[in-house]
Parts: structure tokens; C-alpha cells; sequence
């Protein structure tokens, strides 16, 4: 089955695009020039609603069918930040900014948000409103959490959110999607260890820290391995160790670790802060010392709910030969996940071929899954609301 032929057609003006958002990297929350951009075309086409300042720097645009009458509103989302990197990828519209790259493909995603909204501005072929979110800030700052506090899924009356990320490795026109945890959650914690510091040749008058932090170290590894249900996945990895003690006749007072929790699903998130807390309190409690845990919350693990992923996978089964809904998931995390939690919906990974990986300075965004992207979403809302 083919991707749409108006996409073919579109293909170089929405290359084109892509290539200026390029160019042009904006990090975080500042993605002025970018957003006054997307709001600009959307303005263009003729969205009946574009709403910038959404989520301090998000876009927000409203597109109503030949009818409104079946009452479905479908949101589709893009992020539109770029990363702290230095461009390697060789490419002959590579970043103008030092230190900062599209490596995440981000410019693909909004690229192709931007044709979805082009066609459909044209086409209307639907009953109900589309609503397309360009979000700031997924690279760590929580845009797409800024949008959804901003009122976005209430204030447009979302019933579904449906969003997707180019995967380098994943041949060009595939995609892959999965029911339930398709990406983690990722947290932070610090565990602070006071004993009591001493003169190494009297350790029965001190209270060895080091020591004590070494057994919170080696306990903290069964939770994965004893707690958790042998079928999920957790990862649970401390990456630093340090004292206070410099030199190696002194018995440290304080000792700091700091670590991070990756889960797929809340409730395993929720039993591995538990256990951390519980476990460091608790051994250094038996040796006579205290354990304060900070605890950072990161980005939610993605899940995606199991009849929006139906609809997903009959979308691309329409576009595409090689769709695979039942995708093994992935440890990164990505804040799509927050509109998870507000909305049912689901998160697809669209072919991106063979490219380093995202992230690297080497990274390319192939242009040739763009209409792959926009025949998705627009087959998508047509088949979720036929006209
Ligand atoms: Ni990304």
C-alpha cells in the first residue's frame, strides 16, 4: 500500500522546510524562530484556529472538518528542539550555529506535522477537529508537560493524541509500535550516607561510611532481580560513589551516590522509589548510620493504550507493508508521555534508515520518510473520523 501521492507532490516543499529548520537549531523552551514559523504557514494554509504561547513557547492549531457533527477531536503532536551538539553530519544544510544540532530529528517531526496540516487545511476529508500541538522543550525540559498544564487537552476537548519519532536502524517506510510501554520513565536519585568519620586504625570508634554506603550499593541491586516481576523491565543503575574521606587513613563521615530508575509501566516506577528509599534507610540503619533519599522525578514512562494503537497500526498497515505493533520497547523516555497520561492515544516509530543514531553528531533526519510520517497521521484522522 502507498504512502499518498499529494505527499509526493509535496515532498520538496516540505523538504525544504526541514532543511531551513535545520539550518536554524533552537534549544529548549527558546524556539522563537521556529514557532513564529510554524505559526506563519499554519496561519497560511488557513487553520481555523492558530494559538501560539501555548506551554510558554508551543503552537497550537485547530483544523475543522467538512463536518463537525460525530463531535471527535484527534490531537497530533510535534516536538521542535534541537540539542546541545556540535554538527558532524557532513550534510550541505548543516546547523549555522555552533553547539547546536537537530539531532534528534525534530525538524523531521515539525516538517511533517506542518505537510499533515497543509493537507488537511486543503482537504477536510473528515468529521470532527484535528488539533496539531508543536511543543518546545522535549530534549529534558518538559514541553510537552508545559503544554498539557497549559489546558490544551480540555481547552480543544482532545479525545486522543497520537505523535511519532523517527528511528535511525528501522528501514525507511517501516513502523513499529507496541500496546503498553513503549519507552521508560527515567528518575533520578541522591543517596546522602552519614556514619561517622574516624581514624582508619580505630574503626570501632567510628562508623565506616564507606562501607555502609557499599552494602546500600550492592542491596540496591536486588530490587531489579527480587522485587520486580521477572517478566518487566527495570533498569536501576548507581553512577557515581563519593566520600568525603581523602585519604586512605581516614574512615570517611559522608558518602554521596547518585543514581537513575528506568521503568515501562507506574507501577514499577512507584515500587522502585519505595524500595530505594526502604532499603537505604533501613541498611544504614542497621549499621548505625542515617540515609537521606533525594528523590528526582524525570519524564514517565510512554504508554501507549491498547485501542489507539489498533487504530495506529491499521493507519500504517494503509501506508505501509512492513508495520510491526508489536515492537519490543526501548529505555530512552520522551515526554509524548505526558499527553499519555492526560489522553489515550499512542506513539509510533517511523522508519528513519540507516543513520547514526539520535543524539550523535553524526546523525541525519532522511527526507525520504517524510510522507511516510504525513500519509500516517492523515490516514489516521480520516479513518478515525470518516467524513
Ligand atoms: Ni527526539
Amino acid at each position: 500500500m502507498p504512502v499518498r501521492n499529494r505527499f509526493a507532490d509535496l515532498l520538496p516543499e516540505i523538504t525544504a522546510w526541514r532543511h531551513d529548520f535545520h539550518e536554524h537549531p533552537e534549544l529548549m523552551y527558546d524556539v522563537h524562530r521556529t514557532a513564529g514559523l510554524v505559526a506563519e504557514r499554519l496561519t497560511a494554509f488557513g487553520c481555523d484556529e492558530v494559538v501560539p504561547g501555548v506551554g510558554r513557547t508551543g503552537v497550537v492549531g485547530v483544523i475543522k472538518g467538512r463536518s463537525t457533527a460525530s463531535g471527535k477531536v484527534i490531537a497530533l503532536r510535534a516536538d521542535m528542539d534541537a540539542l546541545p551538539i556540535h554538527e558532524e553530519s557532513g550534510v550541505d544544510y548543516a546547523s549555522k550555529t555552533p553547539g547546536k544540532m537537530h539531532a534528534c530529528g525534530h525538524d523531521g517531526h515539525t516538517a511533517i506535522l506542518l505537510g499533515v496540516a497543509k493537507y488537511l487545511s486543503e482537504t477536510r476529508n473528515f468529521d470532527g477537529t484535528v488539533v496539531l500541538l508543536f511543543q518546545p522543550a522535549e530534549e529534558g525540559g518538559a514541553g510537552g508537560k508545559a503544554m498539557v498544564d497549559d489546558g490544551v487537552m480540555d481547552r480543544y476537548g482532545v479525545q486522543e493524541v497520537y505523535g511519532l519519532h523517527n528511528t535511525p536502524g528501522l528501514p525507511v517506510g517501516h513502523f513499529e509500535t507496541r500496546v503498553g510501554g513503549l519507552m521508560a520513565s527515567s528518575d533520578e536519585f541522591d543517596i546522602i550516607v552519614t556514619g561517622k568519620g574516624g581514624h582508619a586504625a580505630a574503626p570501632h570508634e567510628a562508623i565506616d561510611t564507606t562501607l555502609v554506603a557499599s552494602q546500600i550499593v550492592v542491596s540496591l541491586h536486588t530490587i531489579v532481580s527480587r522485587n520486580v516481576d521477572p517478566i518487566h523491565r527495570v533498569v536501576l543503575t548507581v553512577g557515581t560513589f563519593s566520600t568525603d574521606s581523602t585519604a586512605s587513613n581516614v574512615i570517611a563521615h559522608r558518602a554521596k551516590l547518585q543514581g537513575t530508575v528506568r521503568t515501562l509501566d507506574p507501577v514499577n516506577r512507584t515500587l522502585a522509589e519505595e524500595r530505594i528509599r526502604r532499603v537505604a534507610e533501613d541498611t544504614a540503619s542497621a549499621f548505625g548510620a542515617t540515609a537521606e533519599v533525594i528523590w528526582h522525578p524525570g519524564y514517565p514512562a510512554t504508554v501507549n493504550t491498547a485501542e489507539e494503537v489498533a487504530h495506529a497500526v491499521a493507519a500504517a498497515r494503509a501506508v505501509s507493508d512492513h508495520v510491526n505493533g508489536e515492537a519490543l520497547p526501548i529505555m530512552p523516555s520522551e515526554d509524548f508521555s505526558y499527553m499519555l497520561e492526560a489522553r489515550p492515544g499512542a506513539y509510533m516509530f517511523l522508519g528513519n534508515g540507516d543513520t547514526a543514531m539520535c543524539h550523535h553528531p553524526a546523525y541525519r533526519f532522511d527526507d525520504s520518510a517524510i510522507p511516510y510520517g504525513c500519509s500516517w497521521f492523515v490516514e489516521l484522522c480520516e479513518r478515525r473520523m470518516p467524513a
